[in-house]
């Protein structure tokens, strides 16, 4: 074969997005004339219920040998409150597949779909084009760094993290901002608190020395609340919006309001700068969605977006990834709806949609 993916659908509807998607892949290797190899296993809860852990060391090894994997969703109320020894990446198996791949580099694409007209608060003309890309780095920061723990001081409980980075884990994801927006308009706005924060005076400092290599793009430095508050007010002005661990998970959440459902966002966690061939982490945004899992209604379509950055970053196939994004625009546009987006498609036939669309 030519790549091997490791396949982990995880819980919930994540087997049944991921099912629509590996079809999707398929028909899009042949068309490219590619051979894939194509293993799969169990991640999270699935992994949990099999074999007691949250993912198997044999994950890891499959995850470290692969030139991508693909992830359907994990978790679920049944899981939530499982202790196991180790740190906070032991307790989830899509965190442990981060942390053991070095996937630092979290893209979080968000565009509008005017055609569906599903792009609320945004009645006024503000997003209807809004295509914002939020890099969030992935391994570090307060999630990550330590001390942290509860205790108890002078009689009262006390939770504690730490908000920490090293120079490195910054300069890294700033060249991943950089590449990135030079891929797109060539804009990057980089969100801190270095207006109080000592972590983020440094964020910021080495954010402008990365800057010197990069003359062709525009680095604007935002104080992460007034990010916030211009992303909803000017949403079309923005290109990529880069912050770290914390930062990026609220501003992602944020952009993603632009497209309408959280089922047609996609992302990707890569292990290195884009350009070139890059190992990744590819899965939709959004959660295991226990209310409806079993149904066979959940929307595919950020999962099979998934798969085009897939095609992207750890493929080197751009042209295939603007074939399956190009397919998937096709079979919303022509009226192939889920549930959530207000149709009566099934996951099935949407990914149906997809590759009649492909093959069109
Ligand atoms: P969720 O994303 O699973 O669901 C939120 C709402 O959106 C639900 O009403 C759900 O039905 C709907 N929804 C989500 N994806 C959809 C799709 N593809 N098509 C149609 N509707 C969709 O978030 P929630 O409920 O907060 O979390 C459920 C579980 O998923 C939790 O255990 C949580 O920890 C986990 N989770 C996992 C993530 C991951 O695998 N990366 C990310 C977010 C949550
Ligand atoms: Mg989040």
């Amino acid at each position: 074969a030519d790549f091997s993916i490791l396949a982990l659908g995880g819980d919930g509807i994540g087997p049944e997005v991921l099912a629509a998607a590996l079809d999707v892949t398929e028909v899009a290797s042949g068309l490219a004339g590619i051979r894939l190899d194509i293993a799969e296993d169990l991640l999270h809860g699935a992994a949990w219920e099999a074999h007691g852990t949250f993912c198997r060391e044999e994950t890891v090894t499959a995850a470290r040998a692969a030139d991508a994997v693909l992830v359907g969703a994990v978790g679920g109320p049944e899981w939530d409150d499982i202790r196991v020894p180790g740190g906070p990446e032991m307790q989830d198996g899509l965190m442990r597949l981060r942390k053991a791949l070095d996937a630092y580099a979290g893209l979080r694409p968000a565009r509008a779909w005017p055609e569906l007209g599903r792009f609320t608060p945004f009645r006024a003309g503000l997003a209807e084009r809004a295509d914002i890309m939020v890099l969030r780095e992935m391994t570090g920061g307060v999630m990550f760094a330590s001390p942290r723990g509860q205790e108890r001081r002078a009689g009262r409980r006390y939770g504690f993290d730490t908000a920490a980075y090293d120079e490195g884990e910054i300069a890294r994801i700033a060249h991943s901002g950089f590449r990135l927006a030079r891929t797109r308009k060539g804009r990057l706005v980089s969100a801190d608190k270095a207006n109080v924060m000592e972590s983020y005076k440094l964020w910021r400092a080495v954010v402008t020395e990365v800057a010197a290599e990069y003359p062709d793009v525009t680095l604007t430095h935002m104080y992460a609340d007034n990010c916030a508050f211009q992303m909803m007010r000017t949403p079309l002005s923005f290109d990529v919006v880069m912050g770290c661990n914390l930062i990026g998970d609220f501003l992602s959440d944020l952009a993603a309001v632009v497209s309408g459902s959280l089922g047609l966002l996609p992302s990707a966690c890569l292990c290195g700068s884009p350009g070139g061939r890059v190992k990744g982490i590819y899965e939709p945004v959004h959660g295991s969605a226990p209310d409806i899992a079993g149904q066979g209604i959940a929307n595919p379509a950020g999962t099979i977006l998934s798969v085009a950055m897939m095609f992207e970053h750890s493929l080197a196939l751009p042209a295939v990834a603007r074939r399956i994004e190009a397919a998937v625009e096709r079979a919303l546009v022509s009226g192939h709806l889920t549930p959530d987006l207000g149709g009566t498609a099934t996951t099935r036939g949407f990914a149906d949609a997809v590759t009649a669309e492909l093959r069109a």
